[in-house]
């Protein structure tokens, strides 16, 4: 879900409206706003549907305007998306208005609890819960609401961002925050609170990064944070590196559109400042050296696309550093007692540094003793601040839900981190490193070819399938976690089944699935720098084309072996092995995003799903 919250001057109406816009990414089933206006009224309006809905309906029955406000877009967990299960929830005589981001876990005894005192409620949800027992609170602590927050978090499990003000108090919004994002920003006369900078950065770009297990209360001329039992604490402060217009759509048809056309930009500048000379450095990763050349192990969690990462990631680290690798997806991870210690190293993957199950797979992680790397594209965010280092993808903001340069800049770090660690551990030479830093650089550019010379062919040959109804992807060695990043993205933005698979894994089953007529993307490795996987890949075409498939070849340039068996050839520049996924993902994006235009779906809000899911 996604929060902002308001205190300042201005009407605050516009500027909740406007954050939540940045904010649909995290949740688009419905949204709500609540103003303290000017007669010290507190006015409510929610709508099941996206933003728009909402919008639509405050401008055909306008709710009277006030300098404080909250606002609110979700993805529906406890309840289904209603007008009535929106936030703002309202308690205290419907003086009080409160916003949720997680979940609350022990709600439905809360609930009984409160339903015995005499209370009643209006929605299914866990967030009423706690609206009802904070105004339960702020009765019985004499109308304050800090206090009030205090006593209710210390009643409440799970994981919460909570956002709320009271009538008695224009001019005030209080926040707490457990393992739920949330920001500070910082303004001039005026301040804003948020689950992201993205909410507030056209004001703003002074921000404050708030801990875990903290409240804070923002009024037009400060800001104070304390630990939920009222002690001082310390707040980060950061400026965001992004202004307003990097999270804008710019001319573009959609975001998915600007992000894949930044997918050159998103490699190169995540290697920005990090290599000299054909060396790889990386500042973030200084004090770690002995850490990385006593480790035996490495396990990288993650989720969704960023796992694909992963899986391309652990080739470079095996290969290059020489340590085992596991890739792990988050959720899976603690639940299974792993063998972790302090000879593991943990890299966690995640485009929004928020995702619940990546988060609690890096706390469960330190716990057990192991040292954790995230690497993350979101300055702020919860999970970098729980690990012990962070590389920083430097993709600028993505906001269509289904990842694309945040994926590529994913990949181009954990090169980067399996240089450096292949560096220290000796299992490189400099000149090794170089050469790899060398073809590595050479990326944006190849992959600036293909969005030149070939995004208007795929669109158009994705337009041409528009009626299909399955996809397979096939692909070897780091060619198969692109085949399951193609289906993924295919499941995601245009609901057609697909399915990625190893390609030698295809006769012991999957084979099964081929029918005259069926569309099969095969990722296909160099004839010339990777003969052997070639002529596998190659044999793997005959074997489907021989069943009536028809096979769409992802293939390099001058490949004249794949010709033959291939329906369709997407062509990428020659590259090394490891950089070849790098180039491969380019064509499978454009096509899944092609294919969802000409089916004239949402491409960058696809439905059930949220970008930043944060909750497990
Ligand atoms: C959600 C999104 C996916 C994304 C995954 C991981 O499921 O819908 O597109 O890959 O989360 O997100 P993260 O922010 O951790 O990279």
């Amino acid at each position: 879900c996604g929060i902002v919250g308001y205190v300042g001057p201005r009407d605050s109406q516009a500027i909740l409206l406007a954050g939540l816009s940045r904010l649909e990414y995290r949740g688009y089933d419905s949204a709500g706003i609540a103003v303290i206006d000017g007669d010290g009224g507190l006015g409510m309006r929610k709508k099941a549907g996206k933003l728009s809905v909402l919008r639509d309906d405050l401008a055909a029955h306008p709710l009277a305007d006030g300098k404080t406000g909250i606002g609110h877009t979700r993805w529906a967990t406890h309840g289904g998306p209603t007008d009535a299960n929106a936030h703002p929830h309202l308690a205290d005589d419907d003086d009080l208005a409160l916003i949720h981001n997680g979940i609350i876990e022990n709600f439905s005894a809360l609930r009984a609890r409160l339903i015995d005192e005499g209370y009643s409620f209006r929605s299914e949800t866990d967030t009423e819960v706690a609206a009802v027992l904070l105004g339960h609170e702020y009765r019985h602590n004499g109308g304050d609401l800090v206090q009030a927050f205090r006593s209710a978090v210390a009643q409440l499990e799970g994981a919460f961002t909570l956002l709320a003000m009271h009538e008695e108090h224009p001019g005030l919004v209080v926040g707490a925050r457990r393992n739920s994002p949330l920001v500070i920003g910082l303004g001039d006369g005026e301040n804003f609170l948020a689950s992201d900078v993205a909410a507030f950065v056209e004001h703003t770009r002074h921000a404050l990064a708030i801990g875990q297990d903290e409240i804070v209360a923002i009024t037009p001329e400060g800001v104070e944070v304390t630990d939920f039992s009222g002690g001082p604490v310390e707040v980060e402060p950061f400026e965001v590196l992004w202004d307003a217009a990097a999270a804008d759509k710019g001319g573009w048809s959609s975001f998915m559109a600007k992000e894949v056309s930044e997918e050159p930009e998103a490699v190169a500048n995540t290697l920005r400042g990090r290599i000299r000379d054909g060396v790889v450095s990386i500042p973030e990763l200084d004090g770690l050296d002995d850490l990385f050349a006593g480790i035996n192990r490495i396990i990288v969690i993650a989720c969704g696309t960023a796992a694909y990462a992963g899986m391309v990631g652990k080739y470079a680290l095996e290969q290059w550093a020489r340590v085992p690798v596991d890739v792990e997806l988050a959720h899976e991870f603690r639940y299974r007692d792993p063998v972790i210690g302090s000879d593991t190293l943990v890299v966690s993957i995640s485009q929004s540094g928020e995702t619940m199950d990546t988060l609690m797979a890096v706390k469960y992680a330190r716990e057990a003793g192991a040292k954790t790397v995230s690497i993350c594209n979101t300055q702020g965010a919860t999970i970098p601040r729980e690990s012990d280092a962070i590389v920083y993808t430097h993709a600028g903001p993505e906001v269509a839900v289904a990842s694309t340069k945040a994926f590529v800049a994913q990949i181009t770090a954990l090169y980067l981190l399996a240089l450096h660690v292949g560096g220290v551990r000796g299992t490189l030479t400099p000149t090794e490193i170089a050469q790899h830093v060398l073809e590595i650089e050479a990326v944006p550019e190849k992959i600036q070819r293909i969005l030149d010379r070939s995004q208007e062919h795929i669109e158009q040959f994705a337009g041409w399938m528009a009626d299909t109804r399955s996809v397979l992807f096939l692909g070897r060695h780091v060619g198969y976690p692109i085949a399951l990043e193609g289906a993924l993205k295919l499941k995601e933005i245009s609901y057609i089944h697909a399915e990625g698979f190893a390609a030698g894994e295809l006769k012991h089953g999957p084979i099964a699935l081929i029918e005259p007529g069926q569309p099969v993307f095969v990722i296909v490795p160099s004839p010339r720098e990777s003969p052997v996987l070639h002529s596998k890949v190659v044999s793997n075409i005959q074997e489907i084309r021989a069943r009536g498939a028809r096979v769409i070849a992802v293939a390099e340039e001058g490949d004249a072996a794949v010709l033959p068996f291939a329906d369709e050839v997407l062509h990428i520049p020659v590259a090394a092995p490891l950089v070849e996924p790098l180039l491969a993902v380019v064509p499978l994006h454009i096509f899944a995003m092609g294919l969802a235009t000409a089916k004239g779906l949402d491409v960058d809000q696809p439905r059930n799903l949220a970008k930043s899911v944060t909750v497990e």
